[in-house]
């Protein structure tokens, strides 16, 4: 059902093409030597004009994992973009040799753009500020296999709202299951966006509540999804400064929250999370990178049409 279909935005997948997925993620979990050879002959081109380590990394590794190869790009000034080549003309070219690509830019609307120039699938692996649908698949498999599903749950998200594509993805995905509130917990500079506050929630009748205050909300919440303070698109450093360290998630404010909550971070943190929070077994954020890689098995054999 997926085959040849790119991902750009959360909602590009049903629900029912999502719980697929996950399904399939589940059965690679319980026996992934069955699935060592099923992309042999397949290549997969990972395009990355922005940093990253776990996005490329487990895009990589989920492909060689099954059987297949990987080209690309860490840096893009080590191939022809550093010569002005446009967009469209690279990933025309990529598609002379790959199967699929993944790419990340800071320009929101770029992998959009780059999909559309080709017949090869295209995944989102991350723009600007806009979203980051492949998180997404990590962070719902999470949930969902830590806490069996995604109805029900009180969903506090903590950071920078307004620049935090994981979270715009996250909550644009999860608005679409039963009974799900959210608690914004930001400074008032970093609030969610107004399309997502109005498109999203208002739209969906989505129960949310905005608060600054993250000890009056952790009591409340099912999943805390911490977000670190992104320097890299501020403007002004005093204001990143000034925000960086307003929310800092430690073993007292872990006394606060439910005994079940699970605590999930798409990383990389700063100082948001305290390292003595990593041993609370509530602490998932390393379990969440790992299943990330497993989920993007699944999409790769998904978006390429090949069966378990
Ligand atoms: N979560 C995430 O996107 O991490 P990277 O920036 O390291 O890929």
């Amino acid at each position: 059902m997926l085959k040849g279909k790119s991902l750009l935005e959360p909602m590009d997948f049903t629900t029912e093409e999502l719980e697929e997925l996950f399904l399939l993620s589940d059965e690679i979990i319980e026996a992934p030597e069955r699935y060592a050879k099923v992309c042999e002959g397949k290549l997969l081109a990972t395009l990355f004009y922005e940093p990253s380590t776990r996005t490329r990394f487990s895009f990589e590794a989920a492909m060689l994992r099954l059987g297949g190869q990987v080209i690309g790009f860490s840096e893009p000034n080590s191939s022809s973009v550093s010569k002005g080549e446009s967009i469209s003309d690279t990933i025309r070219t990529v598609a002379c040799y790959a199967d699929m690509a993944v790419m990340r830019h800071p320009k929101e609307g770029a992998p959009k753009v780059a999909a559309a120039c080709t017949d090869m699938p295209v995944v989102n692996a991350g723009d600007g500020g806009h979203q980051h649908p492949t998180q997404t698949l990590t962070d719902l498999l999470t949930i969902r296999r830590e806490k069996g599903g995604f109805e029900n749950i009180t969903v506090g998200l903590c950071g920078d709202l307004k620049f935090g594509r994981t979270v715009h993805s996250l909550i644009k995905a999860l608005s679409r299951y039963r009974n799900v509130s959210f608690i914004m917990i930001s400074p008032d500079e970093l609030k969610i966006p107004d399309y997502v506050r109005k498109e999203v929630l208002i739209k969906n009748n989505i129960p949310f509540e905005e608060t600054g205050n993250m000890q009056e909300a952790l009591p409340k919440l099912d999943v805390l999804y911490m977000t670190r303070v992104q320097r890299e698109r501020f403007f002004n450093e005093e204001d990143y400064v000034r925000l960086k360290d307003r929310y800092i998630l430690d073993g007292s404010k872990m006394k606060l929250a439910k005994d079940d909550m699970m605590v999930l971070h798409p990383l990389p943190r700063v100082n948001e999370i305290a390292i003595e929070v990593d041993s609370d077994p509530r602490a998932l954020y390393f379990k969440q990178a790992q299943y990330g890689m497993y989920v993007r098995m699944a999409l790769i054999m998904g978006l390429l049409g090949i069966k378990g």
